[in-house]
């Protein structure tokens, strides 16, 4: 999950990285309210969407007083940047700038540990200046069962040769960044701009923090930071009935048992549907232990998808047995009835297969198809999709 700048600004401030005061607005008024809260002085307005590059679009501009945050907090709302929309600002303070560093720490998957990176040419977009000038950035592997402490902190700031009177609080910050890094379980901590202002201090003007949503269970204050607008209104209803439910672009809905099922399902029913011009509408894994209710609450899910037209139930007992599926989908199909109206192909396979099959027979739902393997069953919901 990435985090908007604001967000990555506040969790900054909660470890002690140095940030100047920022306060979100939605509304050119409240913009100006925040910049007299402020102290009425220079304000920036930066446009919070998760892209970089949104002062070269126009997104941060500079504000002298609480009329001028107004009007340009009413030209940065709803602007598109890169294809996102700006629905907040956020009214941050002025900082005079003397120079601006990059810092960043990654997760090196390629390597298996963690990869810092600084420069004392920040600033600028660091994809150039890494193709560029690659000399200009420095890189420093970082051990995960270390960290950055003061001597790898000391050795990053001399890679990126910060000059001598900075270097002892850029030592300071980056330690102070290795625990935001380290603490909120992120991916990704980056500054650019670290800056220099003119008194003096070190200051992380610019934040993007990716945190890693596999330790979302140690941290249950990490769910206030998602962004609720921004996820599809099915896959929110899923996520709130315990599914893994991804929407994609097809017509052919998919609940299947277990991860790997579902995925070779997407290419059985990609494959089946070339012909038809049709693939698959979702990913809908509803895991093991699925009764009658887990299949309704996915079915629901699938259903009120306008783009589905056919749906694929390709289940595999194992430890849910198919006798408990083929009730479960009688009986979520009586659970949703009339809302229930697109044709349903249902493959059945493994532990106690003869009774679910024999069920699904007896209950014998005018939606409902049995077809005894994947790949004719991936073509019969292809062909029911078209
Ligand atoms: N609070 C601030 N005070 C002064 N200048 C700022 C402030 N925030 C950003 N800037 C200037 O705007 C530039 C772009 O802002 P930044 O937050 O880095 O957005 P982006 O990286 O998306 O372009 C910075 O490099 C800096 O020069
Ligand atoms: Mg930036």
């Amino acid at each position: 999950m990435d985090l908007f700048e604001y967000q990555a600004r506040d969790v900054f401030e909660k470890h002690g990285v140095p940030v100047l005061g920022g306060i979100v607005a939605t509304t050119p008024a409240e913009a100006r309210a925040a910049a007299e809260q402020l102290g009425g002085g220079t304000v920036v307005v930066k446009a919070q969407v998760k892209t970089g590059g949104r002062g070269k679009a126009g997104g941060v501009k500079l504000a002298h007083s609480p009329e001028e945050a107004e009007a340009r907090a009413a030209e940065i709302l709803g602007m598109d940047i890169k294809g996102h929309t700006v629905h907040r600002v956020m009214i941050a303070e002025g900082a005079k700038i003397a120079e601006e560093f990059y810092f960043s720490v990654l997760l090196d998957r390629a390597e298996r540990r963690y990869l810092a990176m600084a420069s004392v040419e920040g600033g600028v977009e660091i994809e150039q200046l890494a193709i560029e000038r690659p000399e200009a950035l420095a890189r420093v592997a970082v051990d995960p069962m270390v960290g950055i402490d003061e001597a790898k902190a000391k050795e990053i700031v001399q890679a990126a040769g910060f000059a001598a009177d900075v270097a002892d609080a850029v030592v300071d910050v980056v330690q102070k960044l290795w625990t935001v890094y380290a603490n909120e379980d992120a991916t990704l901590v980056e500054v650019n701009p670290l800056v220099r202002t003119e008194d003096g201090a070190i200051i992380a003007l610019d934040g993007k923090v990716t945190i890693d949503e596999n330790a979302a269970f140690r941290h249950a204050e990490h769910a206030e930071l998602e962004d609720k607008d921004a996820a599809d209104p099915l896959e929110a209803k899923a996520k709130g009935l315990g599914l893994n439910y991804v929407k994609l672009d097809g017509e052919v809905g998919i609940i299947g048992n277990g991860a790997g099922l579902v995925m070779s399902t997407l290419d059985v029913v990609a494959y089946a549907g070339e012909q038809y011009g049709v693939g698959p509408a979702n990913f809908l894994d509803i895991g093991g232990g699925a009764n009658a209710e887990v299949m309704a609450n996915g079915l629901d899910v699938i259903l009120g998808d306008e783009q589905v037209k056919s749906v694929f139930v390709n289940v595999f007992g194992g430890i849910t047995a198919c006798d408990e599926v083929a009730s479960g989908i009688v009986q979520a199909l009586e659970i949703l009835g009339d809302s229930a109206t697109k044709p349903l192909v249902v493959r059945l396979d493994g532990n106690n297969v003869v009774e679910g099959r024999r069920i699904l027979d007896e209950a014998n739902h005018p939606l409902v198809t049995m077809v005894d393997t994947m790949d004719d069953a991936a073509a019969k919901a292809a062909e029911l999709a078209k």
